[in-house]
């Protein structure tokens, strides 16, 4: 039996990203029409024992460091907190306990980060593409701007940290935007990430001539005055890291940028995915899905998930292909699924 997850491009799989719905309470527009999609049964969807198992398999036999969960919108599953306190029970062989995140968008965090944080959670990634009322209300459709930041001040005094900030970078608006939340965060002590756009939205909603790349997103910013220096992309994580000099208006601190489009970070890439309803994927655009929930419901037994989650990896894409020249028509394989479907 396989004791870790590696493909034949010679990755090895440390961290798995658990989506544990696809409903989301906001409809931002770069990701859901505003009616919002066909969501999952709620038969279809895993149970807490079921991605308790899944968990159990990743960390105990698989070499599974770092678990995510991600949605949707994760904090609309009721059982979350017992979700994470199952995954912060386990341990790895040596002995570790697993790092345990939640990307969220903040609503209804306010009243569940302590219990969160007794269960085991270590900190929340928190998407806020704008911190102006009527930009956020415009981006998401909601106007929810306060009821998110009492969720990331609710997180900070739970002890949820560091906090990191989730922003896409939307043409039109990026360069007005991006010098006021980096300001914003770094008075804060969040850690601001842009993300590049990619496509797993809306179809209509991507085209590889409007994404703001990394180079236009610095470039905003110096222009705005920051002093920025190159600090690297720690950890195989998605984000390049830019130190930020202190200003007049700022401390110094760090901004990040996740560039999945200009310079992606596939050739070492360790990560592995279950959608909601149970599907593996080895890549956030992988075409071909394997399923996991029907062998778990049918009585499949650990080594037998394992061979299976194991021969899915193996065959994981190289690449994803949005970066190639006109990604649209050169027809790289979209994924079945939206972003909201497939976690992040
Ligand atoms: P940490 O570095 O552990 O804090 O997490 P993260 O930044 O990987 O997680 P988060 O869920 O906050 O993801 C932020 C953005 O990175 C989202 O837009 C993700 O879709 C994107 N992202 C995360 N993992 C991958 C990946 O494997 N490939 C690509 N292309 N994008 C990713
Ligand atoms: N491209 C890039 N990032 C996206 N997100 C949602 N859709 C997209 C997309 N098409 C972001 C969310 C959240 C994170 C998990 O992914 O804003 O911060
Ligand atoms: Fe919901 Fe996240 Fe999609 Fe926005 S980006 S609609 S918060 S799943």
């Amino acid at each position: 039996v396989p004791q870790e997850l590696v493909d034949r491009h010679g990755r090895t799989v440390r961290d798995l990203r658990l989506s544990i719905t696809d409903r989301c309470n906001l409809r931002c527009t770069y990701c859901m029409p505003a009616q919002g999609l066909e969501w999952l049964p709620t038969p279809s969807l895993l149970t807490t024992s079921e991605l308790a198992r899944l968990g159990r398999l990743a960390v105990e036999r698989l070499g599974v460091e770092r678990i995510r969960i991600t949605g949707g919108e994760p904090l609309l599953r009721r059982d979350l907190e017992e979700i994470v306190s199952a995954l912060a029970a386990l341990r790895t062989p040596a002995g570790r306990r697993p790092d345990i995140a939640l990307t969220t968008n903040g609503l209804g965090l306010e009243r569940r980060a302590q219990g969160l944080r007794r269960a085991g959670l270590a900190r929340v990634n928190v998407s806020v593409d704008s911190l102006d009322p009527e930009d956020y209300a415009a981006i998401t459709r909601r106007h929810r701007l306060n009821d998110v930041l009492a969720g990331i001040a609710g997180a900070q005094e739970a002890g949820l940290s560091p906090i990191k900030i989730n922003a896409v970078a939307m043409p039109g608006a990026m360069a007005r935007r991006a010098p006021e939340l980096l300001r914003q965060c770094l008075r804060r002590g969040w850690q601001l990430r842009f993300i590049e756009h990619m496509p797993l939205g809306p179809r209509e909603t991507w085209r590889p001539q409007d994404v703001v790349g990394a180079a236009q997103i610095l470039q905003a910013l110096r222009e705005a005055g920051f002093e920025l220096s190159e600090a690297g992309r720690p950890d195989r994580r998605p984000a390049a890291l830019w130190r930020v000099a202190e200003g007049a208006d700022h401390p110094a601190g760090s901004v990040g940028i996740i560039a999945s489009v200009t310079a992606p970070f596939c050739g070492d890439c360790d990560r592995t995915r279950i959608t909601a309803d149970g599907r593996l994927m080895t890549c956030l655009f992988s075409s071909t899905e394997t399923d996991l929930r029907t062998p778990m419901r049918q009585g499949a037994d650990d080594d037998a998930l394992i061979r299976i989650w194991a021969g899915a990896t193996w065959l994981k894409p190289l690449a994803h292909g949005t970066d190639a020249p006109g990604a649209e028509d050169s027809g790289f394989a979209r994924p079945g699924r939206t972003m909201s479907a497939i976690g992040g």
